[in-house]
């Protein structure tokens, strides 16, 4: 786990109140794993903020970060620009399961949980599909950066973008089509749990990311803990530190 100030080498608005920003850091890139995150330290803020890796790049030693502008602490993060420096402790928590390459995978992400979801894209390519849901056009982010790497299907609540609906009928017909190895999931509650019961109901392994509300985010305070169930032996997990990607079947909503 590395703590420093990094330099930011691209800003880039995304619309829909989103902005992505890439960040040199060597140290966390090389050591980074697709579902981990970093804590950003926050100028006038105390606690840092948890934001995921959404893009992971070995060759140039840079993290990519796509951030919501949802409160005091993003807002702040929003003005920084290229050049501008930011502080970072990472890589943080336990990332996704990753089968060897040639494995059938399948992402499903829901607003601003897609992000952390793209790393795997990149990963498994023409053996991966994604099915991307959001609340109407304006909110669809990162669609085109998907579909550089995989099979890429947008569902949008209003139907004003891609296919109407959530993401539940798309997953389905994947399901019901091709041999999915493993789902990875990231987006709000009840896609999560939409997501783990038909996972069930086929039998495919699928694994979530949760983004619980964090305080000390090292695995200190408890302050993010989930109540998960295997072999029917309950235990409470902290977000930060075991997860944030838990197996979808552990998890007690
Ligand atoms: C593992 C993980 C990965 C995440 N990845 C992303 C990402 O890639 N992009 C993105 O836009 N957002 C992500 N989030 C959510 C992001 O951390 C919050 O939106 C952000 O911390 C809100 O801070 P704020 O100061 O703007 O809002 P405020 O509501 O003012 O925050 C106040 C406090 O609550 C905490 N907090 C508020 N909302 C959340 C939340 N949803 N999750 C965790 N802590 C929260 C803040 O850290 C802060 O301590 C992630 C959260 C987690 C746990
Ligand atoms: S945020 Fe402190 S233990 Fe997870």
């Amino acid at each position: 786990m590395f703590c420093d100030s990094y330099p930011i080498t691209a800003y880039e608005d995304l619309g829909a109140g989103v902005y992505s920003l890439r960040v040199k850091a060597p140290q966390i890139t090389a050591a980074a794993q697709p579902g981990q995150f970093v804590e950003i330290g926050v100028p006038g803020f105390s606690l840092r903020r948890p934001i995921s890796l959404c893009g992971i790049d070995p060759e140039k030693g840079e993290i990519r970060l796509v951030i919501a502008d949802r409160g005091a602490g993003t807002h702040t993060l929003s003005t920084l620009r290229e050049g501008d420096s930011i502080d970072l402790l990472g890589p943080l928590g336990t990332g996704f399961a990753l089968p060897e390459p040639g494995a059938h995978v399948a992402l499903v992400g829901g607003g601003i949980g897609t992000p952390p979801l793209l790393p795997l894209a990149e990963r498994y390519r023409e053996t991966c599909n994604a099915i991307l849901g959001y609340r109407g056009r304006d909110q669809v982010i990162l669609d085109v950066d998907f579909a550089r790497f995989c099979d890429t299907v947008v569902c949008t609540d209003d139907g004003t973008y891609g296919v109407k609906g959530t993401v539940s009928p798309a997953l389905e017909a994947l399901l019901q089509a091709c041999r999915i190895d493993i789902v990875y999931a990231c987006g709000p509650a009840p896609m999560l749990r939409a997501v783990r019961d038909l996972c069930m109901q086929y039998s495919v392994r699928a694994q979530l990311s949760l983004e619980e509300r964090m305080a000390c985010g090292v695995g200190a305070c408890v302050g993010c803990a989930v109540m998960t169930e295997h072999g029917g032996v309950r235990r409470v997990r902290r977000v930060c530190k075991d997860g944030p990607v838990f197996e979808a079947a552990d998890i007690v909503f």
